[in-house]
């Protein structure tokens, strides 16, 4: 337990750190979220849930909502574009001991946003507001969202900070840019300063924070309360400790590797853990300055054992960030 105080509350949560991992699908799995809450994310966002699956009985929910106790505070993240759909879903999650629900307001891919579920939802003020109003009257633990600045076409994302403070939100996360911007183009971190002083409780803001200065730039541009970090922490997960990508030892590089390949195995079984590994293989390793060819031989199937071997020649032989890497991974 930390003795230090706490950065922020989320209602009467309290948060400690204000780096938070980013909830993001086909990452953010237990055993990438446990890695970055042990070198200092201050809370877990599980990946994004659809509530349809939730009422349903695929066996996918479970998995994504599989966190360990070390972990909480942990959020669940679903997305849907029913309110009482939500409802029922996150009522049905309950069993499961979430620290807080988060709605997704955000996400900008078709099938999603279409529906008029994530930043679908932000064309929606009613919607919103429904859904905050019925959540947080039937849960007894807070409500949280996430939005992006809204639509090119209609920017809500004023308007929706306000509704979801208005109907119990007790946090509001903000991805500065717009749907169409999707994940490209500069974050636009004065709308995250708007929300934040529009707003009374807690404000995360995320976007374009890549290296451990720009932590305290977005701090003090936005007063936000927390910064969130998506694509900086796959590449890099010990910003949470403060460390930009040259600044961490070998030894440290290897041992996270060796600890999240065996959790992916652990979690996923052998063959499926392995081939989920290799992405984060290719970001640890900084194999994106590796040939097409290499990076696809990696990506091949292939015994763990053969993996590992294989990932040593590359780990010996690469000139990773100007410097030859020749420490070996010894084992999984
Ligand atoms: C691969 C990927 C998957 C994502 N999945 C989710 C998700 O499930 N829920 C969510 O709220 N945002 C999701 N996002 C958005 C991130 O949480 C974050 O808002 C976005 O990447 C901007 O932050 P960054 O510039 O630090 O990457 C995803 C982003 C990426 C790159």
């Amino acid at each position: 337990m930390s003795i230090t105080s706490p950065t922020f509350y989320i209602r009467d949560i309290p948060i400690h750190g204000d780096v938070i991992l980013a909830p993001m699908d086909g990452y953010s799995d237990w055993p990438f979220r446990s890695v970055c809450r042990a070198l200092g994310s201050a809370m877990s966002y599980t990946e994004f849930v659809d509530v349809e699956k939730i009422l349903s009985r695929s066996k996918q929910p479970a998995k994504k909502f599989y966190f360990e106790e070390a972990e909480r505070p942990v959020t669940f993240q679903l997305y849907g574009d029913d309110p009482d759909q939500i409802l029922e879903a996150a009522l049905k999650v309950q069993h499961l001991k979430p620290d807080i629900i988060d709605i997704n307001m955000g996400c900008p891919a078709k099938t999603v946003a279409r529906r008029g579920a994530g930043v679908g939802m932000m064309r929606s003020p009613l919607k919103i507001a429904k859904t905050f109003k019925k959540l947080t009257a039937a849960l007894e633990i807070p409500v949280t969202g996430k939005i992006r600045l809204g639509w090119d076409d209609c920017p809500s994302y004023k308007l929706i900070a306000r509704i979801v403070e208005e109907n119990g939100g007790a946090l509001i996360a903000v991805h500065a840019r717009t749907k169409e911007q999707r994940y490209a183009g500069e974050a636009n971190w004065d709308a995250i300063a708007e929300v934040k002083s529009l707003v009374k409780i807690p404000v995360i803001g995320n976007g374009d924070v890549r290296k451990v200065s720009d932590i305290a730039r977005m701090k003090q541009y936005t007063k936000c309360d927390a910064v969130m970090i998506g694509r900086g922490a796959i590449a890099n997960p010990w910003i949470f400790s403060r460390l930009d990508r040259d600044q961490v030892p070998r030894e440290a590089v290897q041992e996270v590797l060796r600890a999240h390949l065996a959790r992916n195995i652990q979690f996923y079984g052998e063959a499926d853990g392995r081939r989920l590994f290799r992405k984060h293989a290719i970001q640890y390793l900084m194999m994106q300055s590796l040939s097409r060819e290499t990076r696809k031989q990696i990506l091949r199937e292939r015994p763990a054992e053969e993996f590992v071997t294989f990932i040593n020649q590359i780990y010996a032989a690469a000139q990773v960030g100007g410097e030859t890497i020749g420490d070996t991974i010894k084992t999984v």
